[in-house]
């Protein structure tokens, strides 16, 4: 009998800029590239991308014993596409390199050593300074990732200028919707002293290609614009300039009445103007090349120029004006919408607002204002349909706001590979005006013919990076499509497995499988059919809430009641949202014959009993891809375990722990959503699963010492909706009578590990303990929840009838010991399950 899984344990690896994809351990084969690097200019950009290459190269090729010491006869040489050319007049270097773009090619032969007496020249030149910098990164990437360097002739340019990431970072250290730790930058309402984090982050984001980084949360505190804390931030601007990260704020319109003391912040307002005339001037004196402002406005609480009976364009207008002498841009987000709308009335949909607001102010932008739209229409969900604003703006820049950071994606604490759901959208085609118009080449400004597109990425990020480890092929997925959207999901987690976890192509196969699996095992156990994400959408964003979206102001509803479930947004008989897509689309989500299965409930409201084109029905399609996923989820750690002994043992066991908890919460996952529809429905699951737990005994139903038995809200975060918990200081017990078969079992014991304690749990069999841990994990919510259902299992008991089964639980401070359920699994049941 061993203790198999400690799913309260989900350790945050401290990671170091070199311990994300920057690690140039390389294949370890023959290098044969110049070991001396030689910049040709002196500026700030080109002196990093030199230092870098030494870095990287002398790293890469001390992992070659053949090749250490053996320099090639030549130099890796950088510049400028103009200094390559001066230099070396018979290279042909392009004319046509943009900006941010860069050259890499080899001149020599492949047997140029020293004693052939050629030289070989390896040229890294950029379009600019920055190009130069993104070339020394691609180089590197190339080695490091393994496919060699000889010959190399590659010109590549970004498909858009805009490639930020947002930080959602507040001055007390807190980060808004982060899970990696407490900010980079700030602490105690000032910047940090030490920007160690900061200088590895830029040079993190740089070597993907990311030019830009706001640093606060969009909620923006004012005062962050104040004399004092703007020298404070130019801290951070020259921590990241060596990077080419230009540092963007977040602002509040408001500010001139906060901060400066104006009897209003009306975007009209000549005095208003002045303002941010004047702050603008102030924040280019200390940040030279400050890239711009990140606003959010009518929004969640947010002071807009709806207050001043004035127009987003207004007040995009207003700070663009104020940022244009100085070659600044207004990201303007289009997430704008009113948090308090009615559900009782029919043609109320929060999906609709983005196109309502912006689509009339088409054209009303200054060039300097780029309209930053959120992928889909709602928040960030496990599925929606692409937002129609990017074909609804067509005399507007427009950039694509994506979250890295998992919100709504399993915090971080799951797995989930976002890059094919970013994918799907970046290459969804809109049928503007019936041409192929796909929401790429609209960012990219092909299709509308805009300067200033781009993608952000909400990131987040904290001091321990974004908190796991395989969370970061996230950001890099990011940054690698925004630069070139042509990627696959699968190329970009090739490169990033390859730079991170390992060259073995058991690994690479291995764990690329896993990253593309993750999102539709996600989306199985968490939300089916385009119902969005069916979590506490008022509370942590985490755990399984399906009521938490209905019969509130924010708009997030599925409206499901015992016949039916689906939001209608059609024209004919709904909200109307179907219509702001252009003609074609309109017309397939207008149909239900037409409309994608896996959108079938944003767009339509159906009976459970209506037949999918996959021939299910919805509510068998509830059960079996709840079953599914979580299936799925537990393949995920099984597919990892192969590789012990094939990755760095440390990392190995951090993710098995992680996936461990995964699969476990998978299940409450999967249990909440059915046995709701089960009972909302009333129509059982044809393959009799839904409702029916063999193995499974309920707490309530156990002999309890001390434990009294409570509800659980919502109910369906419990089995059968009520768990046990204890306020007795020196503990209590729930025990069982085995009366099942005998037989060999995993023991599962389904708990709640809540904030603000560690209550300590054993296991016993006729008294004997089998197993003791603590509940000390760290889950959203203080109260037992979905949010922290956690399981340990203690695996191979063996059990026959009339044994004693015993949970203790002591609690601690505001951890109850709470308990839900145990469960015995055989592998005969699993057999039967599965069939
Ligand atoms: C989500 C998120 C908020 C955030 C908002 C936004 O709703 O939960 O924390 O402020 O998005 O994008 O502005």
């Amino acid at each position: 009998m061993s203790a198999m899984i400690v799913a309260a344990w989900l350790p945050c690896s401290a990671q170091t800029a070199d311990q994300a994809w920057l690690q140039y351990r390389g294949p370890g084969g023959r290098w044969l590239i110049p070991l001396k690097v030689r910049a040709l200019g002196s500026g700030l950009l080109e002196s990093s991308a030199a230092q870098e290459l030494q870095r990287g190269i002398s790293k890469l090729s001390s992992a070659s014993v053949l090749w250490r010491g053996s320099a090639l006869y030549g130099e890796t040489i950088v510049g400028t596409a103009d200094e390559v050319r001066h230099a070396f007049p018979d290279l042909p270097v392009p004319r046509d390199l943009k900006p941010d773009g860069y050259w890499l090619y080899w001149s020599g032969s492949a047997g140029d050593l020293k004693d052939s007496g050629v030289a070989t020249h390896l040229v890294v030149a950029g379009g600019d300074d920055r190009g130069v910098l993104y070339g020394a990164f691609a180089l590197l990437r190339q080695i490091a990732a393994g496919p060699g360097i000889y010959g190399v002739n590659v010109k590549e340019q970004p498909a858009m200028p805009i490639r930020w990431v947002d930080q959602w970072d507040n001055p007390d250290g807190s980060i808004t919707r982060g899970y990696g730790g407490r900010s980079i930058f700030f602490e105690g309402g000032n910047v940090r002293e030490d920007l160690t984090q900061v200088r590895e982050y830029a040079r993190l984001l740089a070597s993907v290609g990311i030019n830009g980084c706001n640093i606060n949360n969009v909620n923006a505190a004012p005062e962050l614009l104040d004399a004092d804390h703007l020298k404070q931030i130019a801290r951070v601007a020259d921590a990241m300039r060596p990077w080419g990260v230009r540092l963007a704020m977040s602002v509040a319109l408001v500010s001139p009445e906060k901060l400066g003391g104006l009897k209003t912040a009306d975007p009209l307002d000549p005095a208003v103007k002045a303002w941010w005339a004047a702050k603008a001037d102030e924040i280019y004196k200390l940040i030279p090349d400050f890239a711009g402002f990140t606003v959010k406005a009518d929004s969640e609480g947010e002071v807009g120029p709806a207050s001043y009976g004035r127009s987003p364009a207004d007040a995009a207008n207003l700070l663009a004006a104020a940022l244009a002498p100085h070659g600044g841009v207004v990201l303007y987000r289009a997430f704008v919408y009113n948090n308090h709308l009615d559900w009782r009335d029919p043609k109320a949909d929060r999906a609709r607002a983005a196109c309502d607001i912006f689509h009339p102010l088409d054209g009303k932008f200054l060039s300097n204002v780029i309209v930053q739209t959120k992928e889909g229409p709602i928040d960030f969900q496990a599925r929606e349909p692409v937002s129609p604003l990017f074909a609804g703006l067509r005399e507007t820049n427009q950039a694509m706001e994506l979250q890295v950071t998992q919100e709504y994606l399993g915090q971080q604490k799951h797995l989930v590979y976002i890059a094919p759901m970013w994918k799907q959208v970046l290459d969804f085609d809109l049928r503007a005006d019936d041409r192929a118009t796909p929401v790429k080449e609209i960012l990219e400004g092909k299709s509308f013919h805009r300067p200033l597109g781009g993608m952000v990425g909400v990131a987040c990020v904290g001091r321990d990076r974004l908190g796991s480890p395989m969370a970061m092929a996230n950001l890099y997925a990011f940054g690698r499509l925004a630069w070139d959207p042509d990627l696959t999901p699968e190329q970009i987690a090739d490169e990033w497995i390859r730079q991170t976890i390992g060259l073995d192509p058991v690994v690479v196969s291995t764990v690329e499988k896993m990253l593309m699996q993750s999102w539709p095992a996600y989306e199985h156990y968490t939300g089916f059919l385009g119902t969005q994400t069916l979590t506490d959408i008022t509370g942590s964003h985490y755990g399984p809430n399906i009521e938490a979206s209905e019969r509130n102001g924010w708009g997030q509803w599925h409206f499901d009641d015992r016949e039916g479930i689906g939001m209608d947004r059609t024209v004919a008989t709904g909200t109307g949202y179907v219509g702001q897509y252009p003609a074609q689309v309109a017309k397939m989500y207008e149909s239900l014959e037409t409309t994608p299965d896996n959108l079938l409930l944003f767009f339509h409201h159906v009976p459970y009993t209506y037949k999918l084109h996959s021939g299910e029905t919805v509510i068998q399609y509830v059960y079996d891809s709840h079953y599914k996923g979580a299936e799925e989820a537990a393949e995920l750690g099984t597919e990892w375990a192969t590789l012990k002994g094939h990755v760095d043992p440390a990392l190995y066991d951090d993710v098995k722990a992680r996936l461990e908890y995964q699969a476990g919460h998978a299940i409450a996952w999967r249990d909440a959503i059915v046995q709701y529809f089960l009972k909302q429905s009333g129509i059982p699951d044809a393959k009799g699963r839904a409702g029916h737990y063999p193995g499974r005994l309920e707490v309530e139903n156990a002999r309890l010492t001390g434990y009294s038995v409570v509800d659980v809200t919502p109910w369906e975060d419990a089995s059968g909706g009520k768990a046990v918990s204890c306020a007795v200081a020196k503990g209590c017990s729930a025990e069982w009578t085995w009366d099942g078969a005998a037989g060999r079992f995993d023991v599962t014991v389904e708990y709640f590990d809540l904030q603000g304690g560690a209550a300590k749990f054993a296991f016993e069999v006729n008294g004997n303990e089998a197993a003791r841990w603590t509940a000390d994990g760290t889950f959203p919510s203080r109260r037992p929840h979905g949010d922290n259902s956690v399981r340990y299992t203690v695996s191979g008991v063996e059990l026959k009838p009339g044994d004693v089964l015993r949970v203790d639980g002591t609690p601690d401070g505001n951890d109850p010991a709470a308990v839900d359920y145990v469960e015995m699994t055989s592998a005969q049941m699993v057999e039967q399950v599965r069939q």
